[in-house]
């Protein structure tokens, strides 16, 4: 049998018994490691499962995959994923590869992002297309996250924004002399997040966000220990002037506050705001949440 297995969001707990179990019985044990990462390291993993587990790299799931589900269709094997499997970043390319091959599998769910994202306040059922945010360089702006953000607007809803993480990357020249030396990880944080999206705005002018209208809920590290977890509210503009430390370390997303937001998740949220009484009047005099 072939499990991806979902880790959850935090530590090395927050795997299900039904995960662990898989886990368990599995004679090889990968760790995907280039879409999420977990707050503790592969050591801390290995004790608590009393075996050693191989690091997948981007290369090895996506085209060497053969190499995981070998022999999976007589022994079992897991294939371990921060968050959910098929949460954000779907696992769906390895589950067709092992199918085709003829091996069972089975996922293991867990927690993830997607609705863990709840924390802030805002109910999942308000939330429309949730979009991924590059890190810009001189020459590459991409811009087609401003069209999907956009049309969750129009409809008044909410946008999970989920920034970009860079692992185990090659610099241009190095890409160019085919040199496998690769840049430390770099996970994008909140102040790059908003800047480049204001960035955008400017570029397109659509009136989709506004510096001083736009609400936004900052989320860090969702799921860890109270010391880790952050949320931090406000316009963007606030979010922007907050010192890099208030948002703690990553993993990092954003979302943006749509206009059918409801008065308690306004509320709610409020808890978080770097300025409660610019967050409600913001709130209620743009957003119209007339019962505050
Ligand atoms: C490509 S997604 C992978 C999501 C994962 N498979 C899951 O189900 O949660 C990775 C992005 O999700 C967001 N993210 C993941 N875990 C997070 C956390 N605990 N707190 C805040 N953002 C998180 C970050 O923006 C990160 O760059």
């Amino acid at each position: 049998m072939f499990y991806i297995i979902g880790l959850g969001l935090s530590d090395e707990k927050d795997i299900t018994l039904r995960g662990l179990e898989a886990v368990k019985g599995s004679s090889r044990v990968y760790l995907e490691a280039y879409t999420s990462i977990l707050m503790i390291s592969q050591e801390r993993l290995e004790a608590f499962y009393q075996k050693p587990i191989i690091l997948a790299d981007r290369d090895m799931v996506e085209t060497q995959s053969d190499e995981i589900l070998a022999n999976a269709d007589t022994e079992d094997v897991s294939l371990l994923v921060v968050g959910d499997p098929l949460g954000a970043t779907t696992h769906t390319d390895i589950v067709l590869r092992a199918r085709a091959l003829g091996i069972p599998t089975r996922v293991i769910h867990n927690a993830s992002i997607m609705n863990a994202v709840g924390a802030c306040g805002l109910q999942l059922y308000n939330f429309g297309q949730t979009v991924s945010l590059v890190f810009f360089t001189e020459t590459w702006k991409p811009d087609s996250y401003y069209d999907r953000v956009k049309e969750n607007v129009k409809l008044g809803m909410h946008t999970l924004v989920l920034l970009d993480i860079k692992v185990k990357e090659q610099s241009e020249e190095n890409l160019a002399r085919g040199r496998k030396i690769y840049e430390p990880p770099r996970y994008m944080s909140i102040p790059t997040a908003v800047s480049q999206m204001l960035h955008t705005e400017s570029e397109r002018s659509e009136d989709v966000l506004s510096p001083e209208t736009t609400l936004a809920i900052a989320l860090s590290r969702v799921g860890g220990d109270a010391d880790q977890q952050r949320i931090v509210a406000g316009t963007l503009k606030e979010l922007l002037e907050q010192p890099e430390e208030a948002f703690g370390e990553p993993l990092h997303s954003i979302v943006i506050v749509g206009k059918r937001v409801h008065h308690m998740e306004i509320e709610y949220a409020e808890e978080y705001a770097v300025d409660k009484q610019n967050w409600r009047r913001v709130a209620k005099e743009v957003y119209g949440c007339a019962e505050l």
